[in-house]
């Protein structure tokens, strides 16, 4: 009986605030759905336990707005748009006026950054005039996060106020087109880790932020693909900026020549080990989003060279081509705060 179970329905005992949550858990099997509909499970016979599976939501609204609100209680500003700075792109945090300056460490239920490079500290000022909050280092998968918590900052930034996120990080060209220093948009992504049920959604699913299944089909919006591509005219940066798909690998290392090969029959233009699960989040409980990818190096998918990738590399690059994107990104701020009226 147990082996052909697909899907299994069942109902967790009210939580926090009072709402019954509603999980699935899936077996991978084909087969008929279990009759016990919204029963608790036993877990004899080696059917899934309800132990088994976590019910505790650590990104629920609740656990959120404590962060949320140690956040608002500190500062003036009302920000409605969030920027998360990449690798050696921190620099954009510099232009920041008027600064109320929050790190990692203090804001209850954050997580802490512990990448060389990465400065853990989130921002609330103005940028070109217009108020933003701005995460100065980000969390990624290869430190020891859950990917969940790697993009808990997101629904911050949601009960914060944003409406707009804006990803910046850095990422190796796989386009034989690229160049180092060019900054490719996010036209779309391939959300590996998603393929082995690596998910930052992965779990139960606060309805308050989005729905348990939604589309992706429009997660990098054109509108905002489409504002960037003609600042970029603007600024004379149209032979730098590209746009392309990007992919997510959890790291630290970077890939071997053949997973590099398998990526790019697969039309993935510049890879890294971020954003992804950043850009859901904020997608699921409505943040327009806009996202770039600094490419800092290219990689090389082929056996024949001594040529490699390596993390000073990348964070030098960043710096150089610090400049424009911090332009760039300042317009980007001043033209979606247009777009909100
Ligand atoms: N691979 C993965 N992540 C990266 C790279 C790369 O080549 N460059 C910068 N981040």
């Amino acid at each position: 009986m147990t082996d052909n179970i697909s899907i299994l329905m069942f109902q967790i005992p009210e939580n926090m605030n009072g709402s019954v949550a509603t999980l699935e858990a899936c077996n991978g099997m084909n087969g008929p759905i279990n009759g016990k509909k919204n029963g608790l499970l036993n877990g004899k016979n080696g059917m899934v336990k309800q132990s088994d599976i976590d019910s505790a939501d650590p990104i629920s609204f609740e656990n959120v707005n404590i962060s949320a609100q140690y956040i608002l209680d500190r500062t003036a500003h009302r920000p409605t748009i969030g920027i998360i700075c990449g690798s050696g792109l921190g620099g954009l945090a510099d232009l920041v006026e008027e600064p109320d300056i929050f790190s990692y460490a203090d804001i209850p239920n954050f997580p802490v950054s512990t990448c060389p490079g990465h400065v853990g500290r989130l921002l609330i000022g103005k940028l070109g005039g217009i108020p933003v909050l701005v995460m100065q280092g980000r969390f990624h998968s290869y430190e020891g996060y859950p990917l969940w918590k790697t993009a808990l900052p997101v629904r911050v930034m949601k009960l914060v106020g944003i409406k707009f996120l804006i990803a910046t990080n850095a990422g190796g060209g796989l386009n034989k087109t690229f160049k180092v220093g060019d900054i490719m948009i996010l036209k779309d992504h391939i959300n590996l880790p998603g393929f082995s049920c690596q998910h930052p959604l992965r779990g139960p699913n606060d309805d308050r932020f989005g729905d348990r299944f939604f589309p992706v089909n429009d997660i990098y919006s054109k509108e905002l693909r489409d504002l960037a591509k003609e600042l970029a005219h603007q600024l004379n940066l149209d032979s730098v900026v590209k746009e392309g798909i990007y992919t997510m690998v959890g790291g630290p290392n970077y890939e071997t020549v053949a997973e590099l090969k398998l990526l790019s029959l697969l039309g993935v233009d510049s890879v890294g080990m971020s954003t992804i699960p950043e850009t859901l989040v904020a997608h699921h409980c409505g943040i327009k989003v806009f996202a770039c990818s600094l490419i800092t190096n290219l990689c090389v998918d082929d056996y024949e060279t001594n040529l490699k990738p390596n993390h000073e590399e990348v964070v030098e690059v960043g710096k150089q081509r610090a400049q424009d994107l911090k332009e760039f990104v300042k317009l980007m701020v001043q033209k979606m705060a247009t777009m909100e009226k």
